[in-house]
């Protein structure tokens, strides 16, 4: 994006490449993560099935951890950025909440609140709230998993219980919201799925830029081109 030169027929670069890899093999374990540890632990597997269920949760859990680590250690700028836009609390992102970005009038026909959303930077005030609790969360499970895994010798047992009931009802918890709210919600502009999901580039055009991030396109995308 070239800087104030850009017009309203361009494409504006909002997923780099890391991003991409990231959320997408974070997505990808996620869920599988999800199947095998809910499987095990809910379904009465036989012994031989929970230890083969068990070693794809771990080297599936391995390769998560890693995806995270990687994210941080080779692109620290774009984990920076991200990390930033969620913990840049304004007012208009508290006003956000004031009519949940106006969904519960259009979806439910709730009143709920002023019909005019607030102008928000790159993610919205809901988005801020959940990415945080996503990204806490994905380090988080991590971390209770290795510690499940090679940490029980220096875990006392209450510890370890403890960790092990954040490690899955943490999960499950987690899951719940992002099936139903992160997922419907990202299938809403179909601008910003495909710029994070396809194999291409991660452009969103202008319009979808407009309507959804118009503060983000005015102050990080023309101003101050943070988003190069
Ligand atoms: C099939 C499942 C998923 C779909 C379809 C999906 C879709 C999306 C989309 C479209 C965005 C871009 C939103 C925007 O920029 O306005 C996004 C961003 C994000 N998603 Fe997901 N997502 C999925 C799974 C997950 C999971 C499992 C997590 C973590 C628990 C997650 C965490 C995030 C985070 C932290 C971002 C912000 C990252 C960025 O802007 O680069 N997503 N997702």
């Amino acid at each position: 994006m070239s800087n104030t030169n850009a017009a309203p027929n361009d494409r504006i670069l909002r997923f780099h490449a890391p991003d991409k890899v990231f959320h997408s093999l974070n997505a990808i374990t996620w869920f599988a993560l999800l199947f095998t540890g809910v499987y095990v632990y809910f379904c009465n597997p036989s012994d031989e099935a929970a230890e083969m269920t068990m070693l794809a949760h771990l080297i599936l859990g391995a390769i998560f951890t890693f995806n995270l680590l990687a994210f941080i250690v080779l692109a620290p700028d774009r984990f920076a950025l991200i990390l930033r836009a969620c913990l840049e609390w304004d007012r208009n992102t508290i006003y956000w909440f004031r009519n949940f970005g106006g969904y519960p009038r259009r979806f439910f026909k709730i009143p709920f609140g002023p019909v005019e959303v607030p102008p928000q930077g790159r993610y919205n005030g809901g988005q801020k709230a959940s990415y945080l609790l996503f990204i806490g969360m994905v380090a988080a499970l991590a971390v209770t998993g290795w510690m499940l895994w090679i940490g029980a010798p220096v875990t006392g047992k209450l510890v370890y219980k403890w960790m092990f009931y954040f490690h899955v009802w943490g999960s499950i918890i987690c899951s719940v919201l992002v099936v139903c709210a992160h997922i419907p919600l990202a299938l809403l502009s179909m601008e910003h799925f495909k710029g994070i999901w396809r194999l291409g580039p991660g452009t969103i055009s202008w319009e979808a830029a407009e309507h959804h991030a118009p503060t983000w396109l005015e102050r990080d995308v023309i101003r101050t081109n943070i988003e190069k």
